[in-house]
Formats: C-alpha cells, sequence, structure tokens
C-alpha cells in the first residue's frame, strides 16, 4: 500500500487508541465520583474508540500494509468536573476530525481512491461524534453548578446509555 497512507493510518490508530484510554480513565473517575450514568457512557465510549482503531488494524494488513500497535497511552487519572471532561472530549474529537481530514486530503492528492473510500466511514463517525460532545455541554452549560441538575443529567446518560443497548 502507499507509505505515506499507511504512515498516516498508522498515527490514527495511535489517535483512536490515546481516546480509547483517555475516555476509560474519565469513565473509571466519573464511577469514583457517584456519576454511575456518565461512567456507563464513558465506558461505552472507550469501547467504540478501541474498535475505531481495530478498523484501521484490519484495513491496513488487508491492504498488504503492517499496523503498528502503539505503546500504551498513559492518560491523567483525576479530572476537575464532568463538564470539563466533556469539553476536553469536544476538544479532543474536533481534533480527531482535523486529522481524519487530512487523511482524506492525502488519499485525493495520493489518487488512493479505496481508502478514499474506507475513510469516509471515520468522517460521518466523527460528524455524529462532535455533534454529540455539543450536545452534552449545551445541557452542561445550563445546569451549571446545580447539583440537583448534575444528578438528573447523570440519570439520562445511564437511560439513553440503556436505550444504545450498551451494557452498564
Ligand atoms: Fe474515533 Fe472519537 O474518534
Amino acid at each position: 500500500m502507499n507509505k505515506k497512507i499507511e504512515k498516516l493510518l498508522n498515527d490514527q490508530i495511535e489517535k483512536e487508541y490515546s481516546s480509547s484510554q483517555l475516555y476509560l480513565s474519565m469513565a473509571s473517575w466519573s464511577e469514583n465520583q457517584g456519576f454511575n450514568g456518565t461512567a456507563s457512557f464513558l465506558y461505552a465510549h472507550s469501547d467504540e474508540e478501541r474498535e475505531h482503531m481495530l478498523k484501521l488494524v484490519k484495513f491496513i494488513n488487508e491492504r498488504g500494509g503492517k499496523a503498528v500497535i502503539p505503546a500504551i497511552y498513559k492518560p491523567d487519572v483525576s479530572f476537575d468536573s464532568i463538564e470539563l471532561i466533556f469539553q476536553a472530549i469536544l476538544d479532543h474529537e474536533v481534533k480527531v476530525t482535523e486529522s481524519i481530514n487530512n487523511i482524506v486530503d492525502a488519499c485525493l492528492s495520493e489518487k488512493d481512491y479505496t481508502t478514499h473510500n474506507f475513510i469516509q466511514w471515520y468522517v460521518s463517525e466523527q460528524l455524529e461524534e462532535e455533534a454529540l460532545a455539543r450536545n452534552i455541554m449545551d445541557k452542561l452549560k445550563l445546569i451549571g453548578k446545580d447539583k440537583g441538575g448534575l444528578y438528573l443529567f447523570d440519570r439520562d446518560m445511564e437511560s439513553a446509555n440503556i436505550a444504545a443497548g450498551n451494557p452498564n
């Protein structure tokens, strides 16, 4: 496979893996703070990021390239608030979108239309992930520091997670 594209996809593996580790750490912190709904959402989100990583590993290998499994990334273990967690997720996802867009650009300039087709799934996924993070941030801004509001927010996250078919 095209070496430039292979390198970009391997870099993306690392980004997806780091996202998975970061969200796992956020989930664990939320669980310890008693935000069980938020924790279930974040555990499921961490699993999704690992799936994003796996999809890339398999694609690179199927195309005759070599997927490189990155070293374990150690994220922060504590966070200041639920609002700051979701702000960090939104900022993080915006960067991931930029990185996916760079891959799209490279596919076009290298005329790698197969990878261009494959990466469209990530383009759509990023659109959804950014919209979800923005939506959650809007809710959290309305709630502010109101503890009752945060309690209800956490319960809503739990219901949304169950409705999405994710285990607690
Ligand atoms: Fe797979 Fe949230 O980027």
